[in-house]
């Protein structure tokens, strides 16, 4: 079997070359890291999870107008999705306040923001993907103006769907981040959602309990991650609700 060309490896993904011209294989790993890859684990299932996860939330968006780079889930770590050239930029939407937002504005976690808020880092793992601004990104040349009001038009679409998917399954969806690629057909180009949606890249809090039910369960050492993840994924009804089994069925 001949060999396929590694694109890239990043921290939870690696990306292969695509059996057709500007497609890209996505591979995820079980890789885990926090605090810039300060912190890692290799958390057994979570590969399998975030692919299924990413699936669902992909193909959810298109139904509803949003592009996205997904094509087709391959295997049960690997998916089909369009090669797109990314932003170099991390879109962080939030609805209540968490993580950075709560230490750098001193607000209390869990207060809810009186609008959704939408933040921009620029991708650099050298330099902790710093907070930027609309004038920095124009700047530097990183999105045109154009492709900002789009961006934002994304984030905030993106926002309400995922809000209230997981509304209706006793999840709040406290912030979020994604990536935004660039797709060319002909002289045109095009955004579309890209990367992965999946609780490494979400806050989701239970609405009754506020437990924890992403990467913060990590991040924070509150527990098993893959209990986690399958729970977000059971309720999703993304894998089997309940198979009598303790472990839950992750084939195909
Ligand atoms: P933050 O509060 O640490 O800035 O994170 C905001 C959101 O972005 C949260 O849902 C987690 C997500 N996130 C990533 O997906 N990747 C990252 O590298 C970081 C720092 C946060």
């Amino acid at each position: 079997m001949a060999r396929r060309k590694k694109i890239y490896e990043g921290k939870a993904k690696i990306l292969y070359e695509g059996p057709e011209p500007g497609t890209i294989v996505q591979y995820f790993k079980d890789d885990a890291t926090a605090f810039n890859a300060q912190k890692k684990a290799t958390i057994e299932g979570k590969g399998v999870l975030n692919n299924r996860l990413s699936e669902y939330f992909m193909t959810g968006l298109s139904t509803i107008g949003v592009p996205t780079h997904f094509i087709r889930r391959l295997n049960m770590r690997e998916q089909l999705v369009r090669a797109c050239e990314i932003i170099p930029l991390e879109i962080i939407v939030r609805n209540f306040a968490a993580g950075s937002l709560a230490t750098r504005l001193g607000i209390e976690e869990g207060t809810a923001l009186p609008r959704p808020i939408v933040e921009y880092c620029y991708k650099d793992d050298k330099l902790g993907d710093p907070l930027v601004t609309e004038e920095h990104i124009a700047a530097f040349g990183w999105a045109s103006q154009q492709d900002m009001d789009d961006i934002l038009s994304l984030a905030l679409r993106v926002n309400d769907y995922m809000s209230g998917l997981m509304y209706g399954v006793g999840i709040r969806l406290v912030d979020f981040k994604i990536e935004i690629g660039r797709v060319y057909d002909g002289d045109f180009q095009r955004l579309v959602v890209a990367d992965e949606i999946s609780p490494d890249s979400c806050r989701l809090w239970d609405i009754e309990t506020g437990q924890k039910l992403d990467k913060d369960v990590f991040r924070r050492d509150l527990g098993s991650l893959t209990d986690a993840y399958t729970e977000v994924a059971r309720r999703l009804g993304v894998i089997p609700k309940s198979n009598g089994h303790s472990k839950p069925t992750l084939i195909n």
